[in-house]
């Protein structure tokens, strides 16, 4: 039984989606979640830029003892993950393998469209992946750089006009490549699934990449005998290196769950 937390971090709020469904499957664990909204978004930056910030990411959330580090964040997860893996002393995922297994298992007609920040889609870490599982796959990739600044303003109704032109603008190009499957390459983007969901239709699958890293996290603590075996409700702490006021009210509309006062804020340079 290991009681030390899981570390969870990303560059604003998106990584919350990873920490909702690694609640939902494992209640027990303590969760600490890193958002660095001071310096959120990472994917137009440069991959040097991306690296350092990922590198004090990690190494705050090993100041917390953790017992695995999840980059829940498909710009550091595609552009970082050599470096995070070789670096940590703990168990590290991020979001492309699992992810990309899912939706290769999930798609019917083989057409698979990619969608994540600029510096994910330019790394063509998804496309790398899908490729590898199953060559016969064909993936559409698009950049979606306008999704963050929605998703951390709140601008996410199906019914918000921004939001629906935004998706419709640059989502026309799949949908006339008629994939059946599109990863929500950027832990952001679950967020906009509904407005996503009523464009390109209900019958497109929406891959989540939050919730398939969460359930890749558990089988990898399973398998290393790292589960936390206590009977009651785990503990969340979260950490940004800005305001936490408005952190505080829109992660409570993410998690369905109130944080409160337990968020703090951290000076992240110093890590
Ligand atoms: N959630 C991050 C990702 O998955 C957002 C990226 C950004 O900060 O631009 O890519």
């Amino acid at each position: 039984m290991s009681a030390q937390p899981i570390g969870v971090f990303d560059s604003g709020l998106g990584g919350l989606t990873a920490v909702k469904q690694l609640r939902s499957i494992m209640p027990h664990e303590n969760i600490v979640y890193f958002g660095d909204t001071g310096r959120v978004p990472y994917g137009n930056r440069s991959v040097e830029t991306i690296r350092k910030y990922a590198a004090q990411d990690a190494n705050f959330l090993l100041s917390h003892n953790v017992k695995i580090v999840i980059a829940a964040c498909g710009t550091v997860s595609s552009t970082a993950s050599e470096m995070l893996s070789n670096m940590l002393p703990v168990p590290y995922t991020n979001v492309i393998s699992p992810t990309a297994r899912a939706a290769a298992d999930a798609t019917q007609n083989g057409k698979i469209g990619v969608i994540g920040t600029r510096a994910t889609i330019m790394s063509g870490a998804y496309k790398k992946e899908l490729e590898r599982l199953d060559n016969s796959l064909q993936v559409f990739q698009k950049e979606c750089p306008l999704f963050v600044p929605l998703v951390e303003e709140g601008f996410i109704s199906p019914q918000d006009p921004i939001a629906k032109l935004t998706v419709e603008r640059y989502l026309k190009v799949l949908k006339e490549q008629n994939v059946d499957t599109i990863i929500l390459g950027c832990t952001h983007y679950p967020i906009l699934k509904a407005v996503i969901g009523e464009y390109v239709g209900m019958d497109v699958k929406l891959i989540d990449s939050g919730k398939e890293t969460a359930i890749h996290a558990a089988q990898m603590l399973a398998e290393k005998g790292l589960l936390n075996t206590q009977t009651e409700d785990g503990e969340c702490e979260f950490f940004v290196s800005d305001r936490t006021e408005g952190f505080a009210d829109i992660a409570s509309l993410f998690l369905h769950s109130n944080i409160g006062e337990n968020v703090s804020r951290v000076d992240i340079q110093h890590y």
